[in-house]
């Protein structure tokens, strides 16, 4: 329905709210499988003996609950209100966008029931099975339907930066999906890559990298350019850099993946290429943190006692740090070392904890009173509380791992002069145990203060309202927020 000068129409929040409280609640429940799997590393008895509770079987539910459940709702959430607010004109397909909400909900649960079960794939980040994967199509095109409708039906001329973001997460994820989940059913709940060798392992990592690209950054970065702006009550410091940001990370992403591959029976000129890449995408990155930073210009001072905005601000400094990291690692000689080592879940983790985490936390406090009609949120020291204890926690996971992964490195390839290996394997698991102590510490920090966010957004919400945002009838342009 358009809307007309004389009668007013309201924004469609029906999905934006229950993403964004989910994105909390399937939060805490994948980060306690991020605990429960960092303590089964320290102290193995916790596998219980039980298939159902082996740390096969809760890894991957912990990386699809964090990436797909806290991380997805947090990105549809999200992408429908600032879709919205920047084209100035309520969601397309109300209903539509209803059931994508609801089917995605069915794909989560789908995968709490189906991954302790044992059933898998077996590619990373793309674990479920076929019925699954189809379901998920399903919720996707309705997403893309309602997003790019809503775009479509736009009021303002100009599509803001943070669409184009959303959008290119929308439309390579759909692709990623689609070729990478290409197998021959065998049954309900198995099948068969369409793929094989080392075909199937570019493919894999070409998804694997690229989900890194689209879901964990690309999407967020939508996030950064819409809340970062209106929380610090600033501008984007160079719109002109955003564009060149999005053209230089969406080009150079896709020929990354093979840096996963060092080593391997894949053509040594196609890990290059992923090596050159991975370090051209410096580029890209660092122009993006850098027009985020800068537009603190002026607004610094409002971090001292703006909780949310140091959320944001220090998100942003561990995507520097982690997109610093990742070409680093990139390189050939590096990655010898680093491969397979605790160092690449330290790399993990600082994007994951720092950026997405820090980043998705910020949105949603700026977003829960706003959408159930509150000034602020129920406590502001619950905020400054959780930043605390989540940064003490980030700290400690990531330097654990990064002194753990160097350590096994160094181990693993230390030779005495006749030859032989200096140290056992059981040695190398040995010398990391103490750190893998820390990271559970760590990590039960980082949860603590997720926990502390769902009972300060539960308390929000039971003070208010579902809000009814009135859409304004003139054209203004967020750019300027
Ligand atoms: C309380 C917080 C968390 C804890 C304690 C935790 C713990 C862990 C542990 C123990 C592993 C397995 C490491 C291994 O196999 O050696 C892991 C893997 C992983 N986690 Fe987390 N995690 C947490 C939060 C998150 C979040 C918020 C994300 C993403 C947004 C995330 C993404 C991942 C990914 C992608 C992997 C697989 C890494 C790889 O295969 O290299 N984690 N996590
Ligand atoms: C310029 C940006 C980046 C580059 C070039 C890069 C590069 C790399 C490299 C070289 C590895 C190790 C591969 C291996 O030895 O197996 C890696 C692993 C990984 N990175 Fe990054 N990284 C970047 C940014 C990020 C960010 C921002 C995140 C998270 C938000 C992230 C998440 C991951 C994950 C999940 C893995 C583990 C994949 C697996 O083995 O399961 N990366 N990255």
């Amino acid at each position: 329905m358009s809307a007309n000068n004389t009668v007013q129409t309201f924004y469609d929040d029906y999905a934006v709210r229950n993403f964004t409280v989910m994105a909390v609640v399937w939060g805490v429940v994948g980060m306690l499988m991020g605990v429960i799997i960092a303590s089964q590393l320290a102290f193995p008895e916790l596998n219980l003996g039980i298939s159902w509770t082996s740390f096969g079987r809760l890894r991957p539910l912990h990386t699809n609950l964090v990436i797909f459940a806290f991380g997805g709702c947090a990105l549809f959430g999200t992408s429908f209100y600032v879709v919205q607010r920047t084209c100035q004109t309520k969601l397309k397909f109300s209903l539509l966008s209803r059931y994508v909400f609801w089917g995605y909900q069915a794909v989560i649960a789908a995968a709490i029931i189906s991954l302790p079960m044992g059933y898998t794939s077996g590619k990373e980040y793309a674990e479920l099975e076929w019925p699954i994967d189809v379901l998920l199509l399903i919720v996707w095109l309705m997403y893309a339907t309602v997003f790019f409708g809503t775009i479509a039906a736009r009021k303002v001329k100009h599509i803001y930066v943070a669409n184009w973001f959303y959008g290119a997460f929308i439309i390579v994820v759909a692709i990623l999906h689609i070729v990478n989940s290409m197998e021959v059913p065998a049954g309900w709940m198995k099948s068969y890559s369409a793929y094989a060798g080392v075909q199937d392992a570019m493919i894999q990592w070409w998804y694997g990298h690229n989900a890194v690209g689209f879901f964990l950054t690309a999407g967020f970065l939508g996030m950064m350019y819409y809340f970062i702006p209106k929380q610090a009550e600033r501008p984007i410091y160079s719109y002109r850099l955003s564009i060149v940001h999005f053209w230089g990370l969406i080009f150079t992403y896709m020929w990354a993946g093979s840096h996963h591959l060092h080593y391997t029976a894949l053509p040594d000129w196609t890990q290059s290429v992923g090596m050159v890449l991975s370090l051209i995408l410096l580029a890209p990155s660092w122009g993006g943190m850098i027009n985020g930073m800068m537009t603190m210009s002026g607004a610094w001072h409002k971090l001292r006692d703006d909780p949310i905005l140091r959320f944001l601000i220090v998100a942003l400094s561990f995507y520097g740090m982690s997109t610093f990291e990742g070409p680093m690692m990139a390189i050939k000689t590096v990655n010898a070392l680093s491969h397979y080592t605790d160092w690449t879940i330290g790399h993990v983790h600082s994007g994951a904890l720092g950026w997405v985490g820090f980043i998705t936390m910020g949105a949603i406090y700026y977003l829960i009173p706003r959408l159930y009609g509150q000034k602020q949120m129920y406590s502001k020291k619950a905020i400054e509380i959780h930043f605390w204890v989540a940064t003490i926690g980030i700290v400690l996971y990531i330097t654990a791992m990064w002194i753990s992964g160097v350590t096994e490195g160094l181990m693993w390839r230390a030779m005495n002069d006749d030859g032989t290996l200096t140290y056992t394997f059981v040695e190398a698991v040995k010398a990391t145990h103490p750190f893998y102590i820390i990271r559970m510490l760590g990590g039960l920090l980082y949860l603590s203060g997720m926990v502390i966010m769902l009972w300060n957004v539960l308390k929000t919400r039971s003070l208010g309202q579902p809000a009814r945002a009135a859409i304004p009838s003139h054209s203004s342009t967020l750019a300027h927020a």
